[in-house]
């Protein structure tokens, strides 16, 4: 009976941490840990962009590099701005006091973030930073109510507002048009987000894509093995069309005789 109790908690577990993040939306990411150029993309935003605040300190600069195809020397020249060696953890050397005192939480470090928090949350996260002016820095997250951390994309998203606007109408996840006009039909719908046109230097595609880069790093950081078991997998597979082939002509061999 206890045991079928623990099983139980199990399953429902899972339920019960999903239903503490119900209303919020999360747009869904579909992230390949295998596209090396993206996750340089990823890791060099990451470094200028992030590491000002958070560490990535359960991870070395050298893994990384390696992992990625980033030649030492480069690494170094351009993602470390720490004067870290190649072998060092990705530390940073802000203290969670100060960063307490400016921010009113401290920025946790962020190696093992897309396990915690899933892809979809940091995707739909990072770009979910609107304008509001009663909050310190001006800005707030429509996934991450009263944030303490700043957008600091901003310069690359532009300025995004939130609203009314209007929408067009989904049903069972198809868009509705009028059947006579064909025009979209919509509604109004608020706390929606909208960028600002030409408020930052990327196209709002051209931003998700780097989104999608950088939360693909993160993913990889969560889980650096991941690589290493694609790898693997690939020759445990090509080994067993192998062996099967010998097993069946095997096979074939000690029944001949039988029939
Ligand atoms: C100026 C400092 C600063 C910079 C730069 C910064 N952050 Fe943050 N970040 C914070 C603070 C502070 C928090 C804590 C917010 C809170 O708990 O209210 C935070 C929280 C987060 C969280 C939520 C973590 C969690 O699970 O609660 C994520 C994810 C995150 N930051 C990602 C990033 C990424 C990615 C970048 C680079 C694009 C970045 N941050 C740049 C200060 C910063």
């Amino acid at each position: 009976m206890k045991k079928l109790f623990a099983v139980l908690m199990f399953a429902v577990m899972p339920v019960l941490s999903f239903a503490s993040e119900q209303g919020v939306h999360l747009d869904k990411v579909d992230i390949d840990v295998s596209d090396k150029a993206a996750m340089q993309d990823g890791a060099r935003t990451f470094a200028n962009y992030c590491m000002g605040c958070h560490s990535a300190k359960f991870q070395r600069y050298e893994r990384v590099a390696d992992d990625l195809g980033i030649p030492h020397d480069v690494m170094l020249n351009n993602l470390v701005f720490t004067g870290a060696k190649i072998g060092d953890h990705m530390s940073i050397g802000m203290q969670p006091e100060d960063a307490k005192a400016w921010f009113g939480a401290a920025p946790p470090d962020l190696t093992l973030v897309a396990r915690v928090r899933g892809t979809d949350w940091l995707y739909s996260y990072l770009r979910s930073f609107y304008e509001d002016p009663s909050r310190p820095w001006g800005v707030n997250n429509t996934v991450f109510p009263n944030v303490g951390m700043p957008n600091v994309l901003a310069p690359l998203q532009g300025r995004q507002v939130i609203g009314c606007k209007q929408v067009q109408i989904v049903e069972d996840g198809k868009k509705q048009y009028d059947p006579l006009t064909g025009t979209p039909l919509t509604h109004e719908a608020c706390d929606q987000l909208t960028v600002v046109p030409k408020t930052g230097t990327l196209t709002e595609e051209q931003f998700d894509e780097k989104i999608k880069n950088l939360v693909t790093f993160l993913a990889y950081s969560a889980n650096p093995v991941k690589l290493e078991h694609q790898r693997i997998g690939t020759y445990v597979l090509l080994y067993l069309a192998f062996f099967f082939v010998f097993a069946y002509l095997l096979k074939r061999e000690y029944w001949k005789d039988v029939h």
